[in-house]
């Protein structure tokens, strides 16, 4: 019996706009093009690869994992902040070109990197651990329910990526708001229910630079590469902010 030809992989030419920015020889930034040959199986990750190894080697910007886990290639894809490597091209409109560019709101240092400082010195002023003041029963692990569990699951979902705090309007216009992400990750600790220091993260989300300054635009949900539900997530903390307790 004949067996079937592997399906063949399409090959495809698409125009990627490139927000550059070499801080020895520019001013300001601006947009570059490049041609590049891709397979209906790449992702925007795999064309930003091929450019730099094929056609400009000085073309800069993070990734490590290359598979959704790691969270260093957040940018921004045609107006919309995604992973790199979790964008096929083919899901792109190809018939227009594919502008990529830097996450918005944080100091742009080279190309597509920017300084992700002011992101973590918000993440750590939340206290993102497990605070415990006393020791658990008999020397044993600290028991947890599963409902108990359920109630922040999705909070510990975070890659760090800042996908949601650089698609905030409220932190492009004000340096000072802790953004979503850190509030995700003090939601993690705050629900836990092994946690005993929900209080200080509490107060510390009560500031100026805290809860109240979300507008519930849901930019941050949206552009979530882990579906994490991030506005769900800061009503949660608004409320028990209002209560006083978790
Ligand atoms: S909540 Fe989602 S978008 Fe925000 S940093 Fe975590 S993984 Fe990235
Ligand atoms: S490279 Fe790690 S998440 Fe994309």
């Amino acid at each position: 019996m004949a067996t079937a030809a592997p399906a063949t992989i399409q090959a495809f030419t698409v125009t990627l706009i490139i927000r550059r920015f070499l801080p020895e020889v520019d001013d300001e930034a601006r947009w570059e093009s490049f041609d590049v040959e891709v397979y209906s199986t790449d992702r925007v990750l795999d064309a930003l690869h091929k450019i730099k190894w094929e056609q400009d080697g000085s073309l800069s910007f993070r990734r490590s994992c290359a598979h959704g886990i790691c969270g260093s290639d957040a940018m921004r894809i045609n107006g919309r902040n995604r992973l790199a490597c979790k964008t096929l091209i083919k899901d792109l409109d190809i018939t227009q070109p594919i502008y990529v560019e830097a996450i918005k709101g944080l100091p742009l240092e080279k190309d597509l990197i920017v300084d992700m400082e002011p992101f973590f010195a918000a993440y750590r002023e939340v206290n993102p651990f497990l605070v415990s003041k006393t020791n658990p029963k008999k020397g044993k692990e600290r028991i947890q329910s599963i409902a108990d569990r359920e109630i922040f699951d999705d909070t510990t979902k975070c890659i760090l990526c800042a996908a949601c705090t650089t698609s905030c309007p409220v932190f492009w216009t004000d340096g000072q708001y802790f953004g979503p992400a850190a509030i995700v990750n003090a939601h993690r600790f705050i629900f836990d229910s092994r946690d005993e220091d929900s209080a200080t993260r509490l107060e510390i989300l009560n500031d100026k630079e805290g809860v109240w300054r979300c507008r519930t635009t849901f930019n941050c949900t949206d552009a979530c590469p882990r579906g994490i539900q991030v506005t769900q997530a800061i009503a949660e903390v608004k409320q028990a902010v209002l209560r006083g307790r978790r």
